[in-house]
């Protein structure tokens, strides 16, 4: 672990809080339930056998990654297992993103960066009326998305294939309000804020966006940090591994750091 991702680490589990030190309702049921909710489906089980298979499998992919660090175009030949051990996020994680898009229902969910799908399906699979539309820039990733998504016999997911850079603005210009937007992929300064810009307008007072690798780097750090003091950014959550911004006019402005 660098030692700024190490220090942000210790900083952030000397600031979090748990349920015992939330007083507005909405917060500490948000929380109680999405945050920390213990439901359980089969649905988990499924996912999580394509995540094992991709794990143990000795295939590699040829990658295009226009990710954190593209300036120096990161393509070359990978492992799939090695993608999956560090670039996708823990069970733990992709079942709170399942409840998230649960608890908003039907309606618009954005996803940058796709990857293998494992999040896409998480979040596909939380309601059948959602959808899911995910951006991918690497080709061979999405082969075995699509395959995923076709063993799991979903049809709720739309995949934008490209550069997000270049395929960003004809999605916002054509798509009325979304839901939720999953930021996952261009783990940058200037890619996150320009992002966030692109597809702020598009959220309405119950959206929720959630910002994956916040600690990742001292900008996306910085970014953050910038993202939680915009006026128009009017809830706040940090659970290091991510942090969620709301936009509901009726919370008064309020930052929380929670135990995850
Ligand atoms: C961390 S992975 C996504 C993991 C996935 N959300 C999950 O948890 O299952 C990041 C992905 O974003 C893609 N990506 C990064 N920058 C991109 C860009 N500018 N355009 C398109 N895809 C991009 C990478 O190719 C990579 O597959």
């Amino acid at each position: 672990m660098p030692f700024h991702h190490l220090f942000s680490y210790l900083e952030y589990k000397l600031n979090a809080v748990d349920s015992h030190s939330l007083h507005s309702p909405f917060v500490f049921n948000f929380y109680q339930n999405i945050l920390k909710g213990k439901q359980n489906t089969e649905v988990f089980d499924e996912i999580e056998s394509y995540r094992k298979a991709l794990l143990r499998t000795n295939e590699s992919i040829i990658i295009n990654d226009y990710g954190a660090g593209s300036q120096v175009n990161k393509s070359g030949k990978r492992k799939i297992s090695d993608l999956a051990r560090s670039g996708l996020s823990s069970s733990k994680f992709s079942r709170m993103l399942f409840r998230l898009a649960d608890f908003l229902g039907d309606g618009e969910i954005v996803e940058l960066g796709t990857s293998f799908g494992i999040n896409t399906l998480y979040l596909a699979k939380s309601n059948p009326r959602a959808h899911i539309t995910t951006f991918e820039g690497c080709t061979e990733s999405i082969k075995i998305a699509r395959g995923l998504f076709d063993k799991a016999g979903q049809s709720n997911i739309k995949i934008i294939e490209g550069n997000i850079d270049l395929t960003l603005d004809a999605f916002t210009r054509e798509t009325g309000r979304v839901n939720l937007v999953y930021f996952d992929a261009n783990h940058q300064y200037d890619a996150t804020l320009r992002y966030y810009h692109q597809l702020r307008p598009l959220a309405h007072a119950d959206t929720i966006f959630v910002m994956d690798d916040i600690y990742w780097s001292k900008p996306m750090k910085k970014a953050w940090k910038e993202l939680i003091a915009l006026p128009e950014v009017t809830l706040s959550m940090d659970i290091f591994d991510a942090g969620l911004l709301f936009f509901n006019r009726d919370f008064c402005k309020e930052h929380f750091v929670l135990e995850f």
